[in-house]
């Protein structure tokens, strides 16, 4: 089942009657996992409040385009902050609208940036989705389908509309689909199915290596990133296993975690569950030494100094890309400075296909941040993913590495 869990949807609502099931929707969407901005029209708030919207998004509602202050700031005591629109058409990693009125629609056609909700579709560069709601006649009115196969052309998607009886009291296609169906094709969005039938190996978080019972080694990786890879790679119709170090981060959906705690029992996890799989990812930051001899009770203070000895941990990534056959094998490289030359040194060293190169210790950016950039550093270049929320990175690098899968089943195609 396609899932919506950690989506940004930015919320079109124009006028029309069915806007009164707008507030039902947001609630799926919530419920599914979602989170949910809705912008209005002018005309749209003429059928709905911005303070329904509101409280049942908990999120700001945007209206204008120019000088706009979120109305939740007006509404809710000023807690929202303001968003430049380009900023809001970012942050979106789907647009639906909903309802799509014939006016809108012949607007949006035209590629016009007339108003806050228009401007916000041109501006994005996540799937747009429309529902159209109209009375019959407008919605087989030749200029209104019309204007549909453009936008159709244009790789929007139709959710529906439905056929039967109409608010105006006539009986024909032009009906909004049910907020429940609208839910269910946003999370549709977002199944590329690109690594259908592929089996994906995924480490992410931090390992603990043992001092004494109560006391060990690890560092600051949240498992963001790497959890984001997975769910990503199940979205994209991969088979996904995500082998875990310590996280305070719920199992993604349709995905197998392994939790683990140690490098070494990372290393015997995707030992055990990298037969077979096409692709493996090492996300993880694996401590590189861990005590050579942790103690058994719990270590008392009775000298000043007191000297740990550390032993290297296996490589797991190295450890991977040496198999026969080995997945296409993707490492990251979490550098203070020298992305790329760092990353280059990287990829030679354990014999990987793609290094993925980032930033760390800058604000904003790195283990703990929400947002990340990344450099993809590969024999054959690099491609920079620019910075932007880990989910949407996440989707960015394994569109990335589809095409190269898709592109060396073409190359094994053609010796064949
Ligand atoms: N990695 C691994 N097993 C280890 C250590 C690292 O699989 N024992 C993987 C990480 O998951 C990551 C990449 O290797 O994909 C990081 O490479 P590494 O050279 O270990 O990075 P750093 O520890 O940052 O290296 P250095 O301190 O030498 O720069």
């Amino acid at each position: 089942m396609a899932t919506l869990v950690n989506k940004r949807i930015l919320l079109g609502i124009t006028g029309g009657i069915a806007a009164y099931k707008s507030p039902d929707l947001v609630r799926r969407l919530r419920e599914g996992g979602a989170e949910v901005r809705c912008v209005l029209t002018r005309a749209a708030a003429e059928f709905i409040t911005p303070l329904t919207l509101h409280a049942v998004s908990d999120q700001p509602v945007y209206q204008n385009l120019f000088g706009e202050q979120p109305t939740s700031e007006v509404v809710s005591g000023g807690e929202a902050k303001a968003m430049e629109h380009i900023e809001l058409a970012r942050w979106a990693d789907a647009v639906v609208v909903a309802p799509a009125s014939a006016d809108f629609i012949a607007r949006l056609a035209q590629g016009r940036a007339d108003d806050l909700l228009t401007t916000l579709c041109l501006a994005a560069d996540a799937p747009v989705a429309i529902a159209p709601a109209m009375n019959q006649q407008m919605w087989q009115n030749p200029a209104t389908q019309s204007n549909v196969e453009t936008l159709r052309r244009n790789g929007l998607h139709l959710f529906g509309p439905g056929d039967g009886s109409q608010a105006c009291g006539e009986v024909g296609p032009g009906r909004m689909l049910e907020p429940v169906d609208i839910a269910r094709l946003t999370a549709g969005l977002f199944e590329s199915g690109e690594l259908e039938g592929l089996g994906v190996v995924i480490t992410a978080g931090p390992t603990w290596e043992a001092i004494d019972p109560v006391r060990g080694i690890t560092n600051k990786s949240s498992g963001k990133m790497g959890y984001a890879i997975a769910a990503a790679a199940a979205e994209a119709g991969a088979r996904v296993t995500l082998i875990s170090g310590p996280t305070a981060l719920a199992d993604p959906d349709r995905v197998k975690v392994v939790r683990v705690a140690s490098a070494q029992e990372m290393y015997d996890a995707v030992h055990t569950q990298v037969h077979g799989a096409q692709v493996f990812i090492a996300a993880a930051a694996v401590a590189d030494y861990r005590p050579v001899a942790p103690a058994t009770t719990k270590i008392k203070k009775k000298s000043e100094h007191l000297t740990l000895e550390l032993v290297r941990t296996p490589d797991i990534l190295a450890s991977v890309a040496a198999l026969t056959p080995a997945p296409f094998a993707v490492g990251f490289a979490a550098e203070t400075e020298n992305v790329e030359a760092n990353a280059r040194t990287k990829l030679a060293a354990k014999k990987v296909d793609l290094i993925a190169g980032n930033l760390v210790g800058v604000p904003d950016r790195g283990f703990e941040a929400e947002d990340n950039g990344l450099l993809l550093v590969e024999a054959t270049g690099v491609t920079e993913l620019p910075i932007q929320p880990k989910t949407k990175l996440a989707r960015a690098l394994i569109h990335h590495v589809a095409q190269r899968l898709a592109a060396r089943r073409g190359q094994t195609r053609e010796r064949a």
